[in-house]
This record gives C-alpha cells, sequence and structure tokens, in this order.
C-alpha cells in the first residue's frame, strides 16, 4: 500500500500547516520576501483535508484561491506567523512547517515611505526571524512535527541535519531551486527509519504520497 492515498486515514485529526512566504517590511510599501508560491503547502492542506482531517491553513502573502473546507488565517511576517500557530496550536494533533519563513526581518523598519534623497542608499539592519518550526517543536504539548528543508546543494546531508537540530520526526526534503514555484517536485522523505525517495511528480501527488506516510506514521505512534 506504500503511497497510496486512503480515505479517511487522517479522520478525527486535526492538522494545523504554515504555506507561502513571509513579507518583511522595510517601509509601508515595500518589503523583503522570497519565491515561494504556497502550491505545495496548498496541496498539503487539501490532501489532508481530503483524508478527513480538520485543517487549518496560516498562510502568507500568495496569488492561490482559499481552499474550501480549510480555515485558512492570512498573515505577512514570521513573527505574524508565529503569533497565529500559537493561537491555533491548541488542540492540533499535527503541525506541518511548509513556510519559506524569512530568516530575517528588517530591524530599522521605515514608518514612511522611504524618499530617495534621504540621503543615498539606505542600509538595511537584519535581525534573525524566531523559527516557528523548532520552537513549536520544542513544547512540551508539541503535536507531530513535520518539517520541509529546501536545500540548494548537500541536501541529504544538510536535510537530515535540520531534522536533527529541529527534532522533527518526519521531514521532507527537496531542492529549493527545482521546487520554489513550480507546479511538481521530487522529494525525499526522512524519518527515524531512514530515506523514502519519491517520484518527481505533481505537487498534489506528492501531497498525497506525504499523507499517506504521515498517516500511517499516526497510527503506528
Ligand atoms: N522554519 C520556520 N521558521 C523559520 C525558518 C524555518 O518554521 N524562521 C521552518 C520551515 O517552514 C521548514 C523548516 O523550518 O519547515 C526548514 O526551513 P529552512 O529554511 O530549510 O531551514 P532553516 O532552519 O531556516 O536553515 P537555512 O535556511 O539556513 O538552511
Ligand atoms: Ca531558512
Amino acid at each position: 500500500l506504500d503511497g497510496f492515498f486512503v480515505p479517511d486515514s487522517l479522520a478525527g485529526r486535526r492538522v494545523l500547516l504554515t504555506a507561502g512566504p513571509t513579507y518583511e517590511a522595510i517601509d509601508p510599501v515595500r518589503g523583503i520576501t522570497n519565491i515561494s508560491s504556497g502550491k505545495m503547502g496548498y496541496a498539503l492542506a487539501r490532501a489532508c483535508r481530503d483524508a478527513g482531517a480538520e485543517v487549518t491553513l496560516v498562510s502568507g502573502p500568495t496569488a492561490l484561491p482559499s481552499p474550501t473546507g480549510i480555515t485558512v488565517i492570512p498573515v505577512q511576517s514570521a513573527q505574524h506567523m508565529l503569533s497565529a500557530v500559537e493561537a491555533s496550536l491548541p488542540g492540533q494533533h499535527v503541525f506541518i512547517s511548509v513556510a519559506a519563513v524569512a530568516d530575517y526581518r528588517v530591524a530599522n523598519t521605515s514608518e514612511h515611505k522611504l524618499k530617495k534623497q534621504d540621503g543615498g542608499p539606505p542600509t538595511l539592519t537584519l535581525v534573525e526571524n524566531p523559527d516557528i518550526l523548532a520552537s513549536v517543536a520544542a513544547r512540551a504539548d508539541a503535536p507531530f512535527c513535520v518539517g520541509f528543508a529546501a536545500e540548494s546543494q548537500n541536501l541529504l546531508d544538510f536535510a537530515e541535519q535540520k531534522r536533527t537540530r529541529k527534532r522533527v520526526p518526519l521531514l521532507v526534503a527537496n531542492l529549493a531551486q527545482q521546487a520554489m514555484g513550480a507546479d511538481d517536485n521530487e522529494v525525499v522523505l526522512l524519518d527515524d527509519a531512514g530515506r523514502h525517495p519519491l517520484p518527481r511528480q505533481s505537487k498534489d501527488d506528492t501531497a498525497r504520497a506525504i499523507v499517506a506516510h504521515l498517516a500511517r506514521a499516526l497510527a503506528s505512534r
């Protein structure tokens, strides 16, 4: 049955996901973001819903339609995303962190739109954002956590290190330059049992395969 999608395999489970990029303001009309489209996170949210789960999706800015039957909480910045995740966390059985969270935000944001003549190019000071996945996984009441790793090199080594560092039982590894923004991807699932490569396929099919793996992991706990 490996990889097969089973209806109702997540019946009775509550699943919280993050998806999309975050947007870190520089001034009221400008910001720092990344090329995440949200497609993988939205596909996973729909796959969890179709498997019978009650789904909450905390989403950074994307151009995607809100999926029906899913509670969508729109956010902008990483700090905003963390607050929304913490507020939604009670009662969740699973947390899937798909969002491409900005690692840094601008410390010296400007209340007013920056003017070109204000003394040459501005200097942006960056401060590190909270690690949403690591902070959820470290909680005493942590749900089952699934992480993603977007790497551009040494995919499996870097991803293994990430799984260990963030203490997540299941991690989905993919090559950032292939996956981000694309309609299909090719991922490797990493868990205590080892490495489980999935074929290159649509993000919807990848999502269904991840849900099948997740449902088995939850059932065998
Ligand atoms: N993540 C998060 N909060 C952050 C950064 C990352 O929740 N501030 C989550 C992502 O949603 C993903 C996982 O952590 O599930 C790994 O994200 P990634 O960017 O690949 O790893 P980082 O730990 O940020 O390390 P680096 O960017 O240096 O590779
Ligand atoms: Ca990162």
